[in-house]
């Protein structure tokens, strides 16, 4: 072999075996893993939950982000915080909502973007509490929600568009004021306050289940904020807490393939789905949750009648679970503090479905099966759950499990006509079930939304 050839052989196989180390994790990073995976356990068997945006900017009406959006100063917001009055504010209803909904957990915005506390903080009068008889929302919606034994959460803006040290950077609603740009911003004051804030938030409050901020951009991200050292502090007080991903920007895709994050424990896609389940680069699934609102907005908007349809919503979870996700689904109470009639309709739709379904939902995740196209599956051990969305002719085929044992149908129990083959295809690995016989003719499908079969796998 001439020299050359033997370096070129030299570097492809240098390159192969730098290659092939990366794609094998530590030790570390594998330990890791499956403690984040076992921490995880509860929330991913449970799949669904309520994200709950509410504050001040709902008497605004125009959703969360109003005060950046329209620039105004904090003089100009207070007439909103001023006339903030959740009269109708009842957590124990809200709690029922979410539950007949079949959701299992509930976020719940303790402070947002605004700055705005709907907690009884004792480092701001900048608080619902010193309006609302004393009332502290943010522990009457723990006590509710706890008492109809769902998990909970707080959501917390790492952001503060009211903070006298928080500068006027990235969506501030004073970006564009010079002269509030020339404020001496004392950011070690502000990382003060807000550290402060968290500590009451997971030390005086009871047992936390999720902690859920937001947001990081540009260099404000990990320790700007001084994420470590927040963290550690958290766990102190919450061992068992699970936290979001947005202490930081997504670090993880930039730098070669994603990984799980120091920073927090699940990802929080936002009003989409990916079209696979999350990764990290090893291959293995990553906790991961897409939040997503019921119209197109989080906080409270009049004018938005957007609403998505419960069976877009049904389809969405499924979607989900079939991908190893979860579901924040978001509710935008109005300043009554009244979860909006439309969103009340939907999530019952929801939940009646979830009442006959909710076993192909709770502690399922993906299936190795292709998506088929009258569908999704999602699957539960040797139990497999074909979701038929969408009406076909005939018979739906599963493909690729060979034999089935019994099948039913979900949502009654009901053995369903199952068979081998049908004209003129005898692939192996295919076998036709129908909600009724004979297999290869139509018929009216019982859930019109997403009629759920049961198979057991042999
Ligand atoms: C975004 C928005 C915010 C919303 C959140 C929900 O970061 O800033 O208004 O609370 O996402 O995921």
């Amino acid at each position: 072999m001439k020299k050359i050839h033997c370096f070129i052989f030299l570097l492809l196989f240098l390159s192969l075996a730098v290659l092939t180390a990366q794609e094998t994790p530590t030790p570390a990073y594998t330990d890791t893993y499956n403690k984040l995976m076992q921490r995880t356990g509860w929330w991913r068997y449970d799949r669904f939950g309520m994200f709950i945006h509410f504050g001040a900017y709902a008497v605004a009406a125009r959703g969360e982000w109003v005060k950046s959006n329209e620039e105004l100063s904090t003089e100009q917001y207070q007439q909103y915080v001023d006339a903030f009055n959740p009269v109708d504010f009842d957590a124990a209803a809200w709690a029922k909502t979410a539950k007949a909904a079949g959701m299992k957990y509930a976020v719940l915005t303790a402070k947002h973007h605004d700055g705005f506390c709907m907690f009884d903080s004792k480092l701001t009068d900048y608080k619902l509490s010193k309006q609302f008889n004393g009332r502290d929302l943010v522990r009457e919606f723990l006590d509710a929600f706890r008492a109809e034994g769902l998990k909970v959460g707080l959501y917390y803006s790492i952001i503060d568009w009211h903070h006298p040290d928080y500068p006027n950077v990235g969506n501030h609603p004073q970006r564009n004021d010079k002269e509030y740009g020339k404020r001496n911003f004392n950011w070690d004051n502000y990382l003060k306050y807000m550290h402060g804030q968290v500590e009451e938030l997971v030390r005086d409050y009871g047992k936390l289940d999720i902690m859920w901020f937001d947001y990081s951009f540009d260099e404000y991200s990990g320790e700007k904020w001084k994420a470590k050292e927040l963290l550690e502090m958290v766990h102190k007080y919450q061992p068992d807490i699970l936290v979001d991903n947005r202490l930081t920007i997504n670090e993880g895709t930039k730098t070669g393939g994603r990984m799980i994050s120091v920073y927090g424990d699940f990802e929080t896609p936002e009003q989409g789905i990916p079209d696979e389940g999350l990764l990290d680069k090893y291959g293995n699934p990553i906790p991961w949750e897409t939040c997503l609102t019921l119209n197109n907005n989080w906080g409270y908007y009049e004018a938005d009648k957007n609403w998505k349809s419960p069976e877009l919503i049904i389809h969405s979870l499924v979607n989900c679970v079939s991908k190893n996700g979860n579901l924040l689904l978001n509710v935008g109470p109005n300043a009554r503090g009244m979860i909006p009639d439309e969103s009340i309709r939907i999530l019952k739709e929801v939940g009646r479905w979830m009442d006959k379904n909710s076993g192909s939902i709770y502690g399922c995740g993906a299936s190795k099966l292709a998506k088929p196209d009258w569908g999704r599956y999602t699957q539960n051990g040797n139990i497999l759950f074909a979701h038929w969305m969408y009406p076909t002719v005939g018979h739906i085929n599963i493909k690729g499990i060979g034999e089935a044992g019994s099948v039913y149908l979900l949502s009654s129990g009901a053995e369903l006509p199952k068979e081998k083959a049908w004209w003129g295809n005898n692939e192996q690995g295919n076998f036709f079930v129908n909600v009724n016989s004979p297999t290869y003719m139509t018929f009216e499908l019982p859930d019109p939304h997403d009629t759920v079969v049961e198979i057991h796998l042999k």
